[in-house]
């Protein structure tokens, strides 16, 4: 089963609108020869625009970090789908182990940003992962089970083919510290196999990124893994030529 590894950078809170368009600027060249890699840039809300701006034309897409479950409403400092429409992106990050850890996201917060996401079309990244002390108590599988048992509930199977699962170990993000390609396999796997119980064969085409301290030097290894379709970056996504150099070396 082929499918295509989507990579995309999480710019975090990074990057005003101004330095959103000089990035694209000097980043759009370095891989427009890649058509075989989806690629896509999540600048924060007010540096959206600037984002879909200057990469038009062009084969990288625009996501947002974040979506509310409510169309509108009393909701201060969150965003609807229909304001993320009207840039327009088309993807969204859900879940990110920065909005678990800091924000009160749940798994059940998670299910209803996930649920609202399809239902206007986007393609979310749903994110999952395990903290140190989980790993290194044997937890991992229990952990990452529960997440995507929740996260991914209640969802048709045509929706299903539509989500980006994103494996992000948490004590890899931003440490410098990757897991091994064995370690983000066997999770990987153990995803793949989660998603097969609960949707069947869909699982199959269900892309699962790798996210955790991924760079230019660890990509090619990583990507080379059976159940790994792509990457979630974000450190080494800052930046044009790193990030070109990471797509350049996926393959
Ligand atoms: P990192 O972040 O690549 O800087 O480790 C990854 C992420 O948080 O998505």
């Amino acid at each position: 089963m082929s499918r295509k590894l989507i990579i995309a950078g999480n710019w975090k809170m990074n990057h005003n609108a101004a330095a959103t368009k000089a990035m694209i600027e000097a980043f759009k060249g370095q891989v427009a020869e890649i058509d075989n890699i989806e690629i896509v840039l999540c600048p924060t809300f007010t540096s959206l625009s600037a984002g879909v701006e200057a990469t038009a034309g062009t084969n990288i897409g625009i996501g947002a970090q974040n979506i509310h479950w409510e169309e509108n409403g009393a909701y201060t400092a969150e965003i609807s789908a229909e304001m993320l429409k009207e840039v327009p992106v088309q993807y969204v990050i859900i879940g990110h182990s920065e909005r678990r850890q800091y924000f009160g996201e749940t798994d059940e917060t998670v299910n209803q940003r996930l649920h609202t996401a399809l239902k206007h079309g986007f393609i979310p990244m749903v994110c999952c992962g395990e903290l140190l002390e989980e790993r290194e108590s044997g937890k991992t599988e229990e952990v990452v089970s529960r997440q995507i048992k929740g996260g991914l509930a209640g969802l048709t199977t045509e929706q299903m083919e539509k989500v980006v699962i994103a494996y992000e170990p948490v004590w890899a993000i931003g440490t410098g510290l990757t897991a091994s390609p064995e370690q983000a396999q066997d999770v990987h796997a153990c995803i793949r196999g989660l998603v097969r119980e609960m949707y069947g064969d869909v699982a199959d085409k269900v892309r699962i990124q790798y996210g955790g301290s991924v760079k230019a030097g660890n990509v090619n290894e990583l990507m080379a893994k059976p159940d790994i379709d792509g990457a979630l970056v974000g450190g080494a996504s800052l930046k044009a030529d790193d990030f070109a150099a990471l797509l350049n070396n996926a393959l």
